[in-house]
């Protein structure tokens, strides 16, 4: 167990990570969310953890017990975990976006439960903040990378959204592969172009990753 990473490849460096759904309420009992176990970031955080990063781990809902030795804050909106990021990205090293965060939040959400009468609701969605386009550009941020989930055109969808956000690495998954699943077939994208993976278990694309971005954090280290 203590071979893969006897280098610690990440001794020293502080790494937040974000991990899971988020989940944005319609009234006190309903709301709307993204489909994520989280199974993927928490796999990253213990391989952060293993290469001798210290981790905070910023995780909407799931069912996964927080792992030994990293700190997990919990949260629930995109708002929430914005927010937590935000606060803690300027004192980290290394910031990965694996969350599953809901692109809108309900803006006429409410206080009370809802009713069954009358008309069908209708909701009101509003942008929620892009956190990963916010840390990278943050002066001085944290080396980024994010994660990018397509049903289609992996790869070309996936490059537009490195470019887009200003990531020097993304990790682009299938979510007909990735969802749900104990393993992960990965595409990584870097300046120096595409880095297919072979399909693995999350455990297995975790340290793989932990590995690339080690190697490219020091060699911008110099
Ligand atoms: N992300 C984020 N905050 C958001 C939306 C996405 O931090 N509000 C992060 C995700 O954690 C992931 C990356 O951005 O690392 C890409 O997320 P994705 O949903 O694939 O991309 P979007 O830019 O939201 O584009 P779209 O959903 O339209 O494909
Ligand atoms: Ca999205």
């Amino acid at each position: 167990i203590d071979g893969v990473f006897a280098d610690k490849t990440l001794a020293g460096k502080k790494v937040l990570i974000t991990s899971g759904p988020t989940f944005e309420p319609i009234d006190p009992v309903r709301g709307i969310t993204n489909i994520s176990s989280g199974k993927m970031g928490y796999a990253l955080a213990r391989a952060c953890r293993d290469a001798g990063a210290e981790v905070i781990l910023v995780s909407g809902p799931t069912a996964l017990a927080a792992p030994v030795d990293v700190t997990r804050i919990d949260v629930t909106t995109a708002q929430q975990m914005h927010d937590a990021v935000l606060a803690e990205a300027a004192r980290h090293d290394v910031f990965i976006a694996v969350a599953a965060v809901a692109d809108y939040r309900v803006a006429n959400r409410s206080e009370h439960k809802l009713k069954k009468q009358g008309a069908a609701p209708t909701l009101l969605l509003t942008e929620n903040p892009d956190i990963l386009a916010a840390v990278a550009a943050l002066p001085n941020g944290p080396f980024c990378v994010g994660f990018a989930a397509e049903s289609q055109h992996l790869v070309d969808f996936a490059e537009a959204k490195r470019k887009k956000k200003g990531v020097p690495l993304l990790v682009a998954n299938l979510v007909q592969t990735a969802m749900g699943s104990d393993a992960n077939e990965v595409v990584l994208l870097d300046d120096a172009g595409q880095h297919p993976l072979p399909i693995m278990g999350k455990d297995e694309v975790a340290a793989a990753i932990v590995h690339h971005l080690a190697r490219q954090l020091n060699a911008k280290q110099g």
